[in-house]
């Protein structure tokens, strides 16, 4: 396959003043695209090319860097405009969803304060993430590229704490960036969608 960048599913200036105009530009138009491109440089010739992107994102961890970076993070990227919506986040969730938050984290902030706490826990890049393992939602961090794909695991949000995501709109402030994320930007109804097919 090869790789494309997809239109962002809101406009630029959509997510302010959560997420700026001037962050998506960045992130989406030259972050996003350089995954994209390097990716499609890298995959060329390669035993990777023909197969889906969750099969090369599993197959090349650990095996090519170069392959690995570029199609995890494009892999990453491509959900993550799609976990955010404007007028997103807060407390309102689809009913199945919230039911097995609170019987997995006992509360949704309880669940919040975790998610918080592994982006802000991340030293260095990497995303914060809620997963499906083994039928129990779990949240987790990876580094860089990675995310629980390669971890046996179902991601159904992620939140990107590399500083290309935050850093203009929150310099140093990451954990802020995190809750305003939670309160409002997730798409829950995408979440939802992935929930229910991780089953
Ligand atoms: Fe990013």
């Amino acid at each position: 396959m090869t790789f494309t960048l997809p239109d962002l599913p809101y406009a630029h200036d959509a997510l302010a003043p959560y997420m700026s105009k001037e962050t998506l530009e960045y992130h989406h138009d030259k972050h996003h695209q350089a995954y994209v491109t390097n990716g499609n440089n890298a995959l060329k010739g390669t035993e990777y090319e023909g197969k889906s992107l969750e099969d090369i994102v599993r197959a090349a961890h650990g095996k090519n860097p170069s392959v690995f970076n570029n199609a995890g993070q494009h892999y990453n990227h491509l959900h993550f405009w799609k976990w955010m919506k404007p007028n997103g986040g807060g407390n309102k969730l689809p009913g199945r969803l919230e039911k097995k938050i609170i019987e997995d984290f006992t509360s949704l902030d309880k669940f919040k304060a975790d998610f918080v706490a592994a982006g802000a826990g991340q030293f260095g890049s990497g995303w914060a993430w809620l997963q499906v393992k083994n039928g129990k939602l779990q949240v987790s961090k990876t580094a860089n590229a990675e995310s629980p794909l390669v971890q046996g695991a179902t991601p159904i949000l992620g939140c990107d704490v590399w500083e290309h995501s935050y850093y203009i709109d929150y310099r140093n402030r990451r954990p802020d960036y995190l809750k305003a994320f939670l309160d409002n930007l997730v798409n829950w109804d995408y979440v939802d969608e992935l929930f229910s097919k991780a089953g």
